[in-house]
């Protein structure tokens, strides 16, 4: 189903919706779930969000966890439009509760696996207790770094997508789904 046209640099492309906004919820719901299996029921979890593209999805995934969880954020950019610029630019330094803790790093998409990579190595520095990935949306045909996530929403393949937290240029991270971008 194409929901609408965007011209970006005087291309134009077709959205077609890959997910729902009912998809979206279900499935976060059930992610909520298989990491709730995978941590004590009583030892806190620091989710680290990265943002802005994971803000949606964490806010209804921390919704469904149950272990003590805290909250923390970090900025991560490395997109310009539709492509990545090849380096990652973190804003900021890590918070210090992510030391002697349970870090859960929630992203929204991993592409070259690039900026999870660089993320991961820099949270390891701070000696955590532990630390996990949970990424909406994983591309495994597009990754250049060694990354492994822990939890999965979906994996999909090469387009670029938008919404739900996910941007082209800063741009429609309000769509309440997943759409893809496809070449008209
Ligand atoms: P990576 O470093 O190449 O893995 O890229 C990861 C970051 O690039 C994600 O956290 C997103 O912010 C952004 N990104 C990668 N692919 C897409 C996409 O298809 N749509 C929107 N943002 C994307
Ligand atoms: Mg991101």
């Amino acid at each position: 189903m194409t929901n609408h046209q965007i011209i970006f640099e005087h291309k134009t492309y077709n959205v077609k919706q890959l997910f729902t906004a009912a998809q979206l919820q279900e499935r976060v719901k059930t992610l909520a779930n298989e990491i709730n299996a995978q941590y004590k029921k009583d030892e806190p979890v620091i989710v680290l969000i990265v943002l802005h593209g994971a803000i949606l999805f964490a806010a209804d995934l921390i919704r469904g966890l149950t272990m003590p969880t805290g909250i923390e954020s970090i900025r991560l950019q490395s997109y310009h439009g539709t492509s990545s610029t090849g380096t990652v630019n973190m804003h900021g330094s890590l918070p210090e509760s992510l030391t002697g803790n349970h870090v859960l790093i929630v992203e929204d998409i991993i592409d070259s696996g690039r900026s999870i990579h660089m993320l991961v190595d820099k949270i390891k520095q701070v000696n955590p207790k532990s630390v996990r990935i949970a990424t909406l949306l994983d591309k495994p045909d597009a990754h250049e770094f060694d990354v492994n996530a822990d939890f999965i929403g979906f994996k999909i393949g090469k387009n670029f997508v938008i919404g739900y937290g996910l941007d082209l240029d800063g741009r429609y991270r309000n769509l309440p789904y997943v759409g893809e971008m496809i070449p008209a």
